[in-house]
């Protein structure tokens, strides 16, 4: 892809990676991604923010090939998908200077190998004149390392957002319009990257609420350009309001925590309570992920596999526990053979979630009766548990 123009001044550069399926070698991003680099050009000084990913510098090289001269490289955030290729540009380009926060310098050497002379740091709210162009840093650690921070490009009403805002697609359309596949996959894209880091974020927004912003351009998928959309789905997704719904990964190895799920599911949905089901041998650990944005309660299903939690549940609840979601409650259901440690094990595992555990119900062999009855009666209470939550009680 050729560079491309944003606004008068400011230039697209970076790379679409229509083929990339996994990102980090863990979430699944089947629409691709990509890796945006912005090229801001004063009247008196150049600056480039963000590069690509190492696997393709080439084209951010010949996307550069025009540009005789760069001043700047603002590194937003180390991580190797946009900081990767700066040391071939710090190549080219051999007065530039590196501009990122404190933190970042010292990640910038020991990831990059970037000598310390290249690099100025900039404090939070420091501003920048390129000549009719004015470059805002600010500092927002966490969005999605600790050095993070995002620039504000005051005279077009452009914020710089890096990870912050990004979507993981793949496509040809520069800016994102009103076009709710891409809001989709950026409720995807924050469920496994930013969700961590919500009450952060929550205090961002009313950072960012002070500024006039035309324009989100984030370092993944298209530009937001009428970006109260991402806006108002942000607010939506950090704020403490949850839904009425359970989430609930399982696995059945024998059939009988199959039985006890599918009986659960539609007492669930007796009671008016939407289920989001995950058979984690063939779940799409993605969407797993996007269903605890916003969801109230976990249902986890396992059987006993050598006294503990199937292996498979293990990695899912270790997921969901590292994304600290929002949920309200939790309860773990399923069965075993001839003893069990299932319980406890998951508990030990949900350290990070602030919920309430609702009882367990466990069954030896297959459900009975009084295993249908224990299920009835977490269905009422998560029922009246959702009632309560959802008129403020
Ligand atoms: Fe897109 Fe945290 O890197």
């Amino acid at each position: 892809m050729k560079r491309r123009r944003v606004c008068s001044g400011v230039r697209w550069l970076g790379a679409v990676d229509w083929n990339r399926r996994l990102f980090e070698s863990l979430t699944p991003t089947p629409n691709g991604t990509s890796y945006n680099a912005y090229l801001v050009r004063g009247s008196k000084k150049n600056a480039l923010l963000d590069a690509v990913d190492p696997l393709f510098e080439r084209t951010l090289m010949s996307q550069l090939e025009t540009t005789d001269r760069l001043d700047y490289v603002v590194c937003q955030h180390v991580e190797q998908d946009h900081s990767g290729t700066i040391p071939t540009v710090l190549k080219k380009y051999e007065q530039a200077v590196v501009l990122c926060s404190p933190k970042a310098k010292p990640m910038l050497v020991d990831h990059l190998g970037i000598a310390p002379e290249r690099i100025k740091t900039v404090e939070d709210d420091e501003t920048l004149s390129l000549g009719g162009k004015t470059l805002r840093f600010m500092h927002m650690p966490w969005v999605h390392w600790p050095e993070t921070m995002v620039t504000y490009l005051a005279e077009d009403r452009m914020l710089f957002s890096c990870d912050l805002f990004g979507s993981h697609i793949a496509g040809t359309d520069l800016f994102a319009g009103s076009d709710p596949h891409i809001l989709d996959a950026a409720k995807h894209y924050y469920a496994e990257i930013m969700m961590p880091y919500r009450k952060k974020i929550r205090k961002y927004l009313k950072r960012l609420d002070a500024l006039e912003i035309n324009y989100i351009a984030p370092s993944h998928g298209p530009i937001w350009d009428q970006p109260q959309s991402i806006l108002r789905a942000y607010d939506n997704w950090t704020s403490d309001q949850v839904s009425n719904t359970v989430v609930l990964p399982y696995i059945s190895m024998h059939g009988s925590t199959q039985v006890m799920v599918d009986y659960l599911v539609s007492a669930l949905a007796e009671r008016g309570i939407k289920v989001l089901l995950f058979e984690l041998s063939t779940a799409d650990i993605g969407k797993f992920a996007m269903a605890l944005v916003d969801a109230a309660t976990i249902v986890i299903g396992t059987p006993t596999f050598n006294v503990g939690p199937h292996p498979s549940v293990v990695s899912a609840v270790y997921l969901a526990n590292a994304l600290r979601p929002k949920l309200k409650h939790a309860a773990i259901i399923g069965s075993y053979g001839w003893g069990t440690k299932a319980t406890d094990q998951l508990l030990a595992l949900m350290a990070n979630l602030d919920v309430e555990f609702l009882d367990p119900v466990s069954c030896k062999g297959m459900p009975r009766a009084a295993t249908f009855s224990a299920l009835d009666v977490l269905a009422d209470l998560i029922r009246d548990k959702h009632a309560a939550m959802l008129a403020g009680v």
